[in-house]
This record gives structure tokens, C-alpha cells and sequence, in this order.
């Protein structure tokens, strides 16, 4: 696979572009390359072998490549992963409820500690296409959620430490609930 951008490289702040159908097979490829990094990275005895950072999700520009898609990995039972490849997703419904991780939110881009809060919809449905141009809906809640979110930010340029405001980062805290 190729290098994880760091927070340094311009092109992470761009906004990625539709992907038009049918994708390549070199993109399936690299689609099946991440989720196996993303598991690994999780299954801590091979991160340890392989020195890998720990990450649940990524989106395509973190690898330089400008495509509005992300993979995530979500371990929804210990050792059990259920992947999610997502084309062209967008946020079609979210609840009003706000939630933030309480240790802070992490990137595979920024190496570096960044404490503060993160306010993230408790719940969203995120509609796209699978890597064949199918539509998919899905409907995520609590971690799952907020790495949507994440990538879905990916997306657009922006990153988690952008929403933390440096003077004052656990502004409101009490308005939303830490997961
Ligand atoms: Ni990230």
C-alpha cells in the first residue's frame, strides 16, 4: 500500500471528487489492501509484528489520491470486523443528539497528540455506492457514527483537529454525551 499522508501535505486539505463508475481494478485492489492494513492495524499482535498504528478507518486522498471514497474497519465485537467501502458517500440523515470520544479522536494522518472535543452526530445514515456502483445505505451509531464522519470530512478537506477550537478545546462539553 502506498504512504499514509501526513497533516503537512497540502493535497489532505483539497476536496475530493466523484468516483465514476465502473472503478478500476487497481482501485478494488487497493480497496482490499486497506481493509487488510485497517484489520491488522487493530489485531494488536500484528501491529505489534508489523509496527502499525492502530486505525479504524481511512479515506482515498490520505493516500494522495483525490476520490471521494473511504474504508472503514469497525471491530463490533472483540476479533469480529465488519468492513464498510463507501463511493460518492454522502450524510442523508442524522440524529440531533451530539456524542465526542472521550479519550479524543484519532488519525492516521496527525502524529501528534491533540486533546479537545470532537461534537459528533450520535447517529447518521450515510448513503453511497459499493465498489460494483450499487447503491448502499447505511445506517451507523455511536463509534461507527462518528468514523463516518471522520472520513466523510476526509472528503472534503477537513480534519478532527480543525473542529477543536485551541483556546478553549472542551468548549460544551456538557451539551453533548462522551462515548
Ligand atoms: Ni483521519
Amino acid at each position: 500500500m502506498k504512504d499514509i499522508l501526513d497533516e503537512k501535505e497540502k493535497i489532505l486539505r483539497e476536496k475530493s471528487l466523484d468516483v465514476t463508475f465502473p472503478i478500476s481494478e487497481e482501485r478494488k485492489k487497493l480497496v482490499q489492501d486497506i481493509i487488510e492494513f485497517l484489520t491488522d492495524s487493530q489485531i494488536e499482535e500484528l501491529a505489534e509484528k508489523y509496527d502499525l498504528r492502530p486505525g479504524m478507518g481511512l479515506a482515498a486522498i490520505q493516500l494522495g489520491i483525490k476520490e471521494r471514497f473511504f474504508v472503514v474497519v469497525h471491530e463490533y465485537e472483540e476479533g469480529k470486523f465488519d468492513n464498510y467501502v463507501i463511493f460518492n458517500p454522502k450524510l442523508v440523515s442524522n440524529s440531533e443528539e451530539m456524542i465526542y470520544v472521550g479519550e479524543g479522536e484519532g488519525c492516521l494522518s496527525v502524529n501528534r497528540e491533540v486533546c479537545g472535543i470532537v461534537p459528533r452526530y450520535a447517529r447518521v445514515t450515510v448513503e453511497g455506492y459499493d465498489q460494483d456502483g450499487n447503491k448502499i445505505r447505511i445506517r451507523a451509531r455511536e463509534e461507527l457514527a462518528i468514523a463516518f464522519q471522520h472520513e466523510l470530512d476526509h472528503l472534503d478537506g477537513i480534519l478532527f483537529t480543525d473542529r477543536i477550537d485551541p483556546k478553549n478545546p472542551y468548549k460544551n462539553k456538557d451539551l453533548y454525551r462522551e462515548i
